[in-house]
């Protein structure tokens, strides 16, 4: 099926993992006749399908799930002290003798992928990576529509080339981690209206753009550049139905002048957030620690401190450069809104 015919409005929720992506908000997006999705990396196969039963029961409508294109990792000792010795300053601060380690570094993607081709949503997003040729073509007999993240247009040629049937185009306003996977991370520098714009020129499958969409005649100018619909974070994290930590959701709809940048110390893959003690006490080495999903894994028992204690300073507080333009509403309302101001503008 035409992936932009199942939904009326060209308006995608984005996912947004971490807890704050809630079957409730998916559904509402999606009854209200955009696309929403449900950002299901950080979640075992028995907790995808209760979420997907959940979003079920409240719609009828096409949504999508969203996966991270991922291997599991097996750090040895050395690294993990090592890594652990870099998170010091932060651990000493919260009072702690030592760090903690995970119980597991990251969800197991294959499993998550037989999930997925039983649980069959009508759409499916990827990011960190890309799939092989054949796992595309599984997808597609069972009816799923395929869609893969990119930064460069190389990218989205790449994906192209395995049969996806569209492209997010994130540009670097983006909330929450660069997806980049054929260049180092700090290479994929572009905006979202330029990489929309070298992505269109290089590709014949529907370009969907993503970074700083806040409002509808943002969605109108990026449709104008070329995109065929926009899939928006930042937006959608303060909505009503978003279960994102209280103290974290204050931080996003009073940013003041708080910059948002770019960080790799808390998760080991560089993501836009606003700047907090936490990233400034991490900045001189956030280069040196490992690499996505390890470092996020083992900073997981800080940020659930963080959470327990409602401190916003040891928290990531992912969200894209267009924040202080975020409007806390319930999100049918919102995407009703995008619709009128489009119309208007
Ligand atoms: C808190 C947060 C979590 C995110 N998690 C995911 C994710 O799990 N998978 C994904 O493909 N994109 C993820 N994103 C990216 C969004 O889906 C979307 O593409 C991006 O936020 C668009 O830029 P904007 O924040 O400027 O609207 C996340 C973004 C944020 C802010």
């Amino acid at each position: 099926m035409e992936l932009l015919s199942l939904f009326p409005h060209p308006i995608i929720q984005g996912p947004t993992a971490g807890g704050s992506n809630t079957p409730a908000q998916i559904a509402a997006v999606s009854n209200a006749g955009g696309l929403g999705s449900l950002a299901a990396s950080l979640l075992t196969p028995d907790a995808l399908r209760a979420q997907v039963a959940e979003i079920r029961r409240l719609t009828s409508k096409p949504f999508a799930l969203n996966f991270f294109v991922q291997g599991t990792p097996a750090p040895d000792k050395a690294e993990l002290e090592r890594a652990a010795g870099l998170l010091k300053p932060v651990w000493t601060a919260l009072g702690w003798q030592e760090l903690p380690l995970p119980a597991k570094w990251c969800e197991d993607f294959a499993a998550q992928f037989e999930t997925l081709l039983e649980l069959k949503p009508a759409v499916v997003s990827f990011t960190f990576g890309i799939l092989q040729r054949a796992q595309v073509q599984r997808l597609h007999e069972a009816g799923i529509a395929v869609v893969g993240t990119i930064t460069t247009a190389e990218e989205a040629l790449a994906w192209q080339e395995i049969g996806a049937d569209a492209v997010i185009a994130s540009g670097v306003e983006a909330g929450g981690h660069r997806g980049t996977f054929l260049v180092p991370q700090t290479e994929a520098t572009l905006g979202a209206e330029d990489l929309l714009l070298a992505t269109v020129a290089a590709v014949g499958i529907p370009v969907i753009s993503a970074g700083n969409i806040m409002n509808g005649a943002d969605i109108k100018r990026r449709l104008a550049l070329g995109a065929k619909a926009v899939q928006m974070g930042t937006a959608f994290l303060v909505a009503d139905e978003s279960a994102i930590h209280p103290a974290y959701k204050a931080r996003l709809l009073n940013p003041g002048e708080t910059p948002t940048r770019l960080t790799r110390a808390f998760s080991g893959r560089y993501a836009r957030g606003l700047e907090n003690r936490f990233m400034r006490e991490m900045a001189a080495v956030e280069t040196q620690v490992p690499a996505y999903p390890v470092q996020n894994a083992l900073t997981g028992s800080i940020r659930a401190e963080a959470a327990r204690r409602g401190d916003a300073e040891w928290m990531s507080l992912w969200c894209g450069t267009g924040v202080a333009k975020a409007r806390a509403m319930p999100a049918a309302k919102l995407v009703e809104t995008l619709v009128a101001e489009m119309q208007a503008a």
